[in-house]
């Protein structure tokens, strides 16, 4: 049997294949159609401080490839989330990870103190890179100093694994990875979405109600596995893959371009069990090709 196992710093997981934040709900709406333990792990919707209502609709379109979001972030703050949804999410074998946002550096200090109080969380992912909300969101991954400030602070509440999700919509993303280790994150994910429009031609009105949202799937792969290289080159800590993943081949291209992890995004909203076909993909092709570990093949891109 391969060994599909990987690490994130001092986190091990299974298999490389996470459920990106806010595709997945909080894993229970997926627990019907298969067994949750058979993915590397999965990463929750954001939790914020306080309950938020989210962005007027319509919130999300198909694009060519795609879709554009804007959600802004609904969920019910993190005290009715220990209430509600950690009793299922405890419950899990695999890895859980808890993502993490605020409209100030202060709200993810306060969120993630809550949060420190339940055993079993596996890591937290902070997200610096929502485009969809005017409070925080982009602001803390466009800028490396604010970056550095929000994860040393937050580094200095916990012992947990950090981890901090990084916008594309940056000069140089590599620039951001560098601040948040150098301020103690353990991983970096990315690409969280590249910002976009669409408009219907005949009402002439943008087909969201906030006018600009966040691109996703099979549409960005390309600009996503550029950046994982390019952050994979510039840092030391692990980088996590993001973006438009339908297929075990498509995380493959992730893992061979560096990527220790991976995570499924809006495939899980065309087929929800998309993430579990990418595990059985990954121990398909190393079956086939005699690959006895997955993680030989981390950064195997062959170049010049
Ligand atoms: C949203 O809720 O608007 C999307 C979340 C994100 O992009 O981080």
């Amino acid at each position: 049997m391969t060994d599909l196992s990987t690490n994130i710093g001092r986190l091990r997981l299974d298999n490389p294949v996470l459920t990106a934040s806010g595709t997945f709900g909080y894993a229970e709406e997926f627990a019907d159609f298969y067994d949750l333990n058979r993915l590397g792990g999965v990463v929750t919707k954001t939790v914020t401080l306080e309950p938020r209502p989210g962005n007027k609709p319509p919130r999300i379109c198909e694009t060519p490839a795609g879709m554009i979001n804007s959600i802004g972030l609904p969920n019910a703050g993190v005290e009715q989330f220990i209430a509600q949804k950690w009793p299922f999410l405890q419950q899990l074998k695999t890895a859980v990870i808890v993502n993490v946002a605020g409209k100030t550096p202060d709200d993810f200090v306060r969120a993630v103190e809550k949060l420190e109080v339940l055993q079993g969380i596996a890591a937290y992912e902070l997200n610096y890179s929502c485009p969809n909300v005017k409070e925080g969101g982009l602001s803390f991954s466009s800028n490396a100093r604010i970056a550095e400030q929000v994860t040393a602070l937050v580094r200095a509440v916990t012992q947990r694994p950090l981890i901090t999700k990084l916008t594309p919509n940056v000069t140089s993303i590599s620039e951001i990875g560098r601040a948040c280790e150098g301020a103690g994150a353990d991983a970096v994910s990315a690409i969280n979405t590249l910002v976009g429009m669409a408009i219907d031609i005949h009402t002439r009105k943008p087909r969201i109600a906030s006018i600009t949202g966040g691109l996703s799937g099979p549409a960005i792969r390309p600009v996503a596995l550029a950046k994982v290289y390019e952050l994979v080159k510039a840092l030391t800590i692990p980088v996590i893959g993001i973006g438009g993943i339908m297929t075990a081949e498509d995380a493959l291209e992730f893992i061979l371009a560096g990527a220790a992890a991976v995570q499924i995004g809006t495939a899980n909203f065309m087929n929800p069990v998309a993430a579990l076909q990418v595990v059985e993909g990954l121990q398909r092709h190393c079956e086939e090709e005699n690959i006895l570990r997955l993680m030989e093949l981390r950064g195997a891109v062959q170049v010049g």
